[in-house]
């Protein structure tokens, strides 16, 4: 594959934030792509159904009726930019403008309570946006091999 060919498919964004495009996008922005483009599977407000919730659920990981959310399961945020621009709206993948990433992002954070409604996500500040759950994960090879 020519590396140029190789480049529209290398778009995996780390927890660092390495790799995130440039572009912005604000709550408010958001949550106007939210309605147009993921509410009918996701729910008003990301409550979910048909397709999975988006929010909520904190506080019930350790009872037998998990409900694993973004924010209460997710560790990182730059994996909700990097999930969403590669794999939604489920029915046209990759169709998303960058800002328009960035916006539902911002917007599905602030539905969870992570960030407020003046929030703008971009390459500097997704990154920072620390994740109810981020220390809820241990690294099990490691736990296995005793280290
Ligand atoms: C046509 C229905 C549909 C639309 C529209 C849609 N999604 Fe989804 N979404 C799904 C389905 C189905 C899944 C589960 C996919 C899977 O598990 O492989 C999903 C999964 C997700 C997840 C992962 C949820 C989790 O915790 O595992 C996120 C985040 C998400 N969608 C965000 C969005 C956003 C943001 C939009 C709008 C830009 C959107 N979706 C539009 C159907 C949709």
């Amino acid at each position: 594959m020519a590396p140029e060919e190789l480049a529209k498919w290398d778009i995996s964004i780390p927890p660092s934030g390495e790799g995130l495009p440039p572009g912005s996008g604000t709550v408010k922005a958001g949550e106007g792509v939210y309605l147009q483009k993921c509410a009918a599977c996701h729910g008003a407000k990301g409550t979910g159904k048909p397709a999975d919730a988006l929010a909520g659920g904190e506080g019930t990981l350790a009872t037998k009726q998990a409900v694993r959310t973004v924010g209460s399961y997710w560790p990182y945020a730059t994996t909700l930019f990097d999930y969403v621009r590669r794999a939604m709206p489920i029915t046209n993948p990759l169709s998303l403008t960058n800002d328009e990433v960035y916006a539902v992002t911002a917007y599905v954070l602030h539905l969870n309570g992570i960030v407020g409604e003046e929030a703008q996500m971009n390459a500097a500040t997704l990154p920072r946006v620390k994740m109810p759950n981020r220390d809820g994960f241990i690294d099990d090879w490691r736990a296995r091999a005793g280290k």
